[in-house]
């Protein structure tokens, strides 16, 4: 089976590279746009006339995986031209690609695509974004449904894990317990979410293309935190002395782009069809992790 994975030079499409590549009867490709890495070609959804777009002429995917956005949350607020084009017309230019070779799609998406007001959420609730990153990621998911492909929308939150610049908030933390620097932080106490290892999605979307499945799923562990107790975790395991934490709230902030306080995702669904899976939890993660 040919997967071609969009947004490879990332977190979450950097693992499902990886992961993928594991097993014989995949052959994948996985692309970067800005990041170039060793294990992607270039290739820019945003523009399939880009002249650049060469590297994937002879690779004919069976799935796309689409892991490409403008995932700044804040700065997608007042930059809505950019993140349009980079989250929503990147995904219509992939089903355009994705129709050429009668091709599953599989959307990387996401919980800010509900208002926060009663997470964590099933699939069934209903959705209402309240920030423009959630309004593209949510026009991009309409547009895959309303395609008639078969597709997967995975919706996810709070990713940690492993990665080939390591920017997520875990690995940023762990670099600087690492590094013995004094940490700093004023976090919020009320913005709640469901984080999740960015191994365990590629695990999962493993599983849900080998049983034929479709639709939406939530994925997410059974870690239930806000932003504060999710740095203390990773600082308490570690018995990390040079630091600084302090509470706030989502309103002290003053957040360009409000965001959802109570999220997260709630993966009944997934684990119904799949009851041997296991998410793994930040303890499992942090426990793989020697320094400090
Ligand atoms: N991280 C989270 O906590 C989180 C939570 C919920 C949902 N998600 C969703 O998960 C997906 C992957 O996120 P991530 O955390 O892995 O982000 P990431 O680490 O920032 O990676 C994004 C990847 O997409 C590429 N990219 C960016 N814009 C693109 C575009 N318009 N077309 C094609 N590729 C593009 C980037 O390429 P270059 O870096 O090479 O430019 C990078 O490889 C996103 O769709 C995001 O909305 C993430």
């Amino acid at each position: 089976m040919n997967v071609l994975i969009v947004g490879a030079s990332g977190l979450v499409g950097g693992n499902c590279q990886q992961y993928l590549r594991q097993f014989e009867h995949y052959t994948v490709q996985g692309t970067h746009l800005s990041f170039s890495t060793e294990d992607s070609v270039y290739f820019n959804p945003c523009d399939l006339m880009d002249e650049r777009n060469t590297a994937l002429e002879s690779f004919s995917p069976d799935v796309i995986v689409h892991c490409g956005a403008l995932t700044f949350v804040d700065y997608c607020e007042d930059h809505i031209a950019e993140s349009y084009q980079k989250t929503v017309t990147s995904t219509a230019n992939l089903l355009t690609l994705a129709r050429q070779h009668n091709a599953k799609f599989v959307y990387i998406s996401t919980d800010y695509v509900f208002d926060g007001k009663s997470g964590p959420y099933s699939e069934e609730q209903t959705v209402n974004p309240i920030c423009v990153y959630g309004a593209h990621k949510l026009e991009a998911e309409n547009l895959v449904i309303a395609s008639e492909l078969p597709y997967l929308i995975l919706r996810i939150t709070n990713v940690y894990g492993d990665e080939a610049r390591g920017k997520n908030f875990v690995a940023r933390l762990l670099k600087q317990i690492e590094s013995g620097e004094e940490i700093k932080l004023t976090l919020p106490y009320d913005q709640y979410a469901t984080p999740i290892n960015a191994l365990d999605v590629a695990k999962a979307l493993a599983l849900l293309l080998e049983n034929g499945k479709q639709g939406i799923y939530h994925l997410g562990s059974t870690d239930y935190v806000n932003r504060f107790q999710l740095a203390d975790r990773v600082l308490h395991k570690f018995k990390y002395k040079q630091v600084q934490l302090s509470l706030t709230t989502t309103a002290a902030l003053a957040q360009l782009a409000p965001r959802p306080l109570n999220g997260g995702l709630l993966a009944h669904k997934f684990l119904s069809e799949f009851p041997g899976f296991r998410f793994s939890n930040i303890d499992d993660y942090l426990s793989t992790k020697t320094h400090a």
